[in-house]
């Protein structure tokens, strides 16, 4: 059970997620937010949250999988009204989830490009951010208070559970999540671009970087001042905007 006033009451926000709908079950919070926006039951800057994702989306048209009240699995909409949002957003959901961890608990979490939550190297959450109508959807999906995982997926992921050993509140690490990312929004690009790359898991390093049906090994040597990722094939720097980076 997901207690709102809980979270309302840690919610700092001026305008994201001041009204969050909390349902159950659904299949994926992408998909159901997107449905009531169609049919005006959510509007842009609303959220919502559910204790129970039946089929769950990943990038790259993965399945995310995420334990019955024990995770974070939620969704919110925010209007493109300015051209900087699709390079702040991505990185800036990253960021959020991050700093709200680091305050709740003292864990010091990594990303990987674009945005996957790690602590050490395992792959603790995940953002899904989809285009449509003129609004972004981002998903967010985060292991919270699991102790364990199913045997396919237990060796490269973890939970903050599994990392301080006692359950936290739900409600205010999500409340936390909201207000990091309200004030992210508002900061220049250049400063969200610092900060994530002082996030970075892997930056300076070797990574295998899949784009479309390619694989190369290289060096990820940061982002661009548009946000996007700066890839050192040999002595020549490639930017990529999408792909798929393995530590
Ligand atoms: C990834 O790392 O591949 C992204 C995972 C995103 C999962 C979240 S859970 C809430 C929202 N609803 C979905 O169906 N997916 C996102």
């Amino acid at each position: 059970m997901f207690f709102v006033p809980l979270f309302l009451s840690n919610l700092k926000t001026k305008k994201i997620a001041r009204k969050i709908e909390y349902i159950r079950t659904t299949d994926s919070t992408n998909e159901t937010i997107y449905k009531m926006f169609q049919n005006n039951t959510i509007k842009a800057n609303n959220a919502l949250i559910t204790d129970n994702q039946t089929a769950g989306k990943g990038r790259r048209g993965n399945t995310w999988f995420s334990s019955n009240g024990k995770s974070l699995t939620f969704s919110f909409i925010i209007k493109d009204d300015n051209d900087l949002l699709i390079k702040k957003i991505p990185l800036i959901s990253g960021i959020a989830i991050i700093e709200a961890i680091k305050k709740m608990t003292n864990i010091e979490c990594q990303l990987k490009w674009p945005n996957d939550i790690l602590y050490n190297s395992k792959k603790l959450g995940g953002v899904l951010i989809e285009k449509k109508e003129g609004h972004f959807i981002v998903g967010i999906g985060l292991n919270v208070n699991e102790a364990s995982f199913e045997r396919s997926i237990e060796s490269k992921t973890c939970s903050i559970f599994s990392i301080i050993n006692h359950s936290i509140q739900r409600e205010a690490l999500l409340a936390y999540i909201f207000n990091n990312f309200e004030a992210l929004l508002n900061q220049e690009l250049i400063e969200i671009i610092k900060k994530w790359e002082s996030l970075c898991n892997h930056i300076n390093t070797f990574v295998k970087f899949h784009n479309f049906q390619n694989m190369i090994e290289a060096k990820f040597i940061g982002l661009n001042e548009k946000g996007e990722a700066r890839i050192e094939i040999g002595n020549n720097e490639k930017i990529f905007n999408s792909g798929i980076i393995e530590l």
